[in-house]
């Protein structure tokens, strides 16, 4: 075959994959109503349709559109009464946001291993990190896969914690059937950039239960009681500012409607692909489980197995990669190495004296420094030459390894 690109041959592909995000008609119509009318900000039209239609996509009776992911963590924690000396469990393995607004709502984040089958947090590493002052579990449905929901919300009935699904990488996915973000006590969005619903910013609660809702809307309403009672009275609750601006509301109205389709769509490209990376043999798939009913895919993550490459580096084989035009990435590190968790403000504000440096996660290490081996959703837009490419490329760096070693 072919001289491999990273040594001056001719790359696989050198087309970009689908673009991200994907704007059109009903997004500029939806904008158009916006500009138009009287209201941009501030609990609009736009915003609270929006709220109810995503709680109703998912299923539960209330939502709140709020201005980002990290935001939506934040204001659950508070309309829970979690704050200071109080303990969260978080995955090891997720975006920072999970970890950090624990920290900022005055609450201490405490790392849990994930499963190596399927890069969410462990239940066993769970159990094993609850103490007096646990108040909750945060469930990161890590790229769009599901976490064991059976298994953390027994837990959760058990030790009378509550369970915060972080689904920021996880619309539209379904556990047994059931949405994520509707199985635990509250559900957890962001619409930023690269998600698979955007609004280039932008975030959501969802919740069953009227009391919460209540709790978390004056949370993100400047304090203000759901039913406006005592604002004009100088009777205010708790609260910050976090409220979702029309502009956002209209494009994600819009977004929403294509949801379904592209989460179909992704799902026959990973069949489609999973059927053939299971002849490499140095690429190893993620557990199946048949729990997991649909997979939204916001990334889809395999591992890497190096002894099926005669040695190759994960790094090497994803520059490699790279230069054939496939984008590919090595995704997280361990978020308890991170200084955010050992700076004076964390300390300050959780009052923790945690060593977490002294912390050694076997699975998270694993998928961190050797294993995971991550492609976008992106990607998984892209038509059966898209997925071609994308083994041609794999199976290019297999046969051609004499000129990497
Ligand atoms: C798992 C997870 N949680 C929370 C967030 C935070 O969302 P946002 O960027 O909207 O604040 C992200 C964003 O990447 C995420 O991936």
């Amino acid at each position: 075959m072919a001289k491999l690109a990273i040594n001056g041959g001719v790359p696989v592909r050198t087309a970009p994959f689908p673009q991200w995000p994907q704007g059109g008609k009903a997004e500029l119509e939806q904008l158009e109503k916006v500009l138009k009318a009287e209201q941009w900000g501030t609990l609009g039209n736009e915003a609270l349709a929006f709220a109810e239609k995503f709680a109703e996509y998912n299923g539960v009776k209330y939502g709140i559109g709020v201005n980002n992911g990290t935001i939506s963590l934040e204001l659950i924690l508070r309309g829970l009464n979690i704050g200071f000396g109080d303990e969260v469990i978080v995955p090891s393995y997720t975006f920072i946001s999970t970890a950090s607004a624990v920290a900022i709502a005055g609450a201490t984040p405490i790392f849990a291993d994930i499963e190596s089958g399927s890069y969410n947090i462990d239940p066993a590493s769970i159990e094993a990190n609850i103490t007096p002052n646990t108040k909750a579990i945060i469930a990161v449905h890590v790229g769009g896969r599901p976490c064991n929901m059976d298994s953390i919300m027994a837990m959760a009935k058990k030790h009378g914690l509550y369970v915060i699904e972080d689904c920021a990488q996880a619309h539209g996915s379904e556990w047994k059937g059931k949405k994520v973000g509707s199985i635990g006590h509250a559900g957890s969005f962001s619409f930023q950039e690269s998600k698979n619903v955007t609004s280039g910013e932008g975030g959501a609660i969802i919740t069953d239960d009227i009391e919460r809702f209540k709790e978390f809307w004056h949370f993100h309403n400047s304090g203000r009681a759901y039913d406006l009672a005592g604002e004009f009275s100088g009777v205010m609750l708790m609260g910050t500012n976090a409220r979702m601006t029309e502009w956002q509301a209209a494009v994600l109205t819009a977004q929403l409607d294509k949801l379904d389709e592209q989460i179909e769509r992704r799902m026959e490209n990973v069949a489609y692909l999973n059927s053939k990376l299971r002849q490499l043999e140095f690429i190893k798939l993620l557990d199946t489980d048949d729990n997991v009913t649909k997979n939204s895919y916001h990334l889809f993550i395999m591992k890497y197995d190096s002894a099926g490459l005669s040695g190759i580096k994960r790094e090497r084989f994803i520059s490699t990669m790279n230069a054939e035009g496939i984008p590919c990435s090595k995704g997280y590190v361990p978020l308890y190495k991170m200084d955010a968790f050992n700076s004076p403000n964390f300390r300050k504000s959780t009052g923790s004296g945690i060593d977490y440096s002294a912390i050694h996660h076997e699975n998270t290490e694993k998928a961190c420094n050797e294993e995971a081996l991550w492609l976008t959703g992106r990607m998984l837009l892209g038509t059966k030459k898209d997925m071609d490419d994308i083994i041609e490329a794999m199976e290019k760096v297999q046969t051609n390894l004499v000129e990497l070693i």
